[in-house]
């Protein structure tokens, strides 16, 4: 499976913040807010990844990551002109998709909690669309999915103002190859976005979509306004300090998903300096090469 890290758009919400910088390399807590997603796809053992970032910000996001190849990854780069919207992320990644499977993340979407990394790794083999739905106070910010009595998809309505439900789905969707000839069939929305919900009511209408409620276990984020960014690094602080163990290592995961050995693992430390990051990972190499 493929994995697309949508981190463009304009983050208007975040004003003046990130007028000059994207908000998707703004801080949460201790990393760029992108480490968090790419962990994401990373612990779903996707190695192929693909950034969509805005045109002026590619170099920076490469300037972090790199080809991916010190992490036993590949990275590739490709730029949105406009934010026209999420639907667009598999016609600009159409040929890095080729006749794989996708998973898609946005980059500004943070998952902690129990049990992610099986629920991740379960999706991989999507046959069809799988998403989630998360329960959340403000539905209408976010696209809303509506159950049934017998918890089966009735409807999925992108930023409705009367919700049919609080729950929202979060910014993180496992398809099938079909989402590329689907996502050139969508029509851009009233405020003018190809929005990933028409995908999704796409599949809901061949009886092909998945969602899966994500229950109280599970942390999600968006950290679009400065209210949810504020939060989301309040939450990485105060878990990272409590449990002694870090959220979003991107080095960490590459290890533990077997992207590298030991060995690399162990010297990767050296590009982050003298931060508490750095020594996080220094402290891990010694300990696993003892
Ligand atoms: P949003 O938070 O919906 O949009 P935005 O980032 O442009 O922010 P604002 O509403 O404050 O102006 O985007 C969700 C994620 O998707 C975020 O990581 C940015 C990314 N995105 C794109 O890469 N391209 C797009 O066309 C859009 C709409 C969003």
């Amino acid at each position: 499976m493929k994995g697309i890290i949508l981190a463009g758009g304009s983050g208007t919400r975040l004003y003046p913040i990130t007028i000059a910088v994207s908000k998707q390399l703004l801080p949460v807590y201790d990393k760029p807010m992108i480490y968090y997603p790419l962990s994401v796809l990373m612990l779903a053992g996707i190695k192929d990844i693909l950034f969509i970032t805005t045109p002026n910000d590619q170099e920076a996001f490469k300037k972090l990551l790199g080809d991916g190849t010190h992490l036993g990854c590949n990275f590739e780069y490709s730029v949105q002109e406009e934010p026209n919207g999420l639907a667009e992320a598999f016609i600009i990644g159409e040929k890095f998709i080729g006749n794989e499977k996708v998973a898609l993340a946005l980059g500004d979407n943070i998952f902690h909690g129990n049990g992610l990394v099986n629920l991740l790794r379960s999706k991989t083999d999507v046959s069809g669309a799988s998403i989630f739905a998360y329960p959340v106070k403000d539905p209408q910010r976010y696209g809303v999915v509506e159950f049934d009595k017998d918890k089966k998809v009735k409807s999925i309505e992108e930023k409705p103002s009367s919700p049919k439900s609080k729950y929202a789905v979060p910014g993180l969707y496992f398809y099938d190859n079909n989402v590329v000839e689907y996502a050139k069939k969508v029509t851009p929305s009233d405020r003018g976005e190809k929005e990933i919900s028409s995908i999704n009511q796409m599949y809901l209408q061949n009886d092909a979509l998945e969602v899966g409620v994500m229950t109280r276990g599970m942390s999600w984020f968006d950290t679009g306004t400065v209210e949810s960014l504020d939060d989301a690094t309040e939450f990485i602080r105060v878990l990272q300090n409590r449990q002694s163990t870090m959220i979003g290592c991107i080095e960490e995961v590459a290890y533990l998903s077997k992207f590298i050995d030991k060995g690399s693992l162990a010297k990767l430390y050296k590009q982050y300096g003298k931060s508490k990051y750095g020594e996080y990972l220094k402290e891990m190499g010694e300990t696993i090469l003892q």
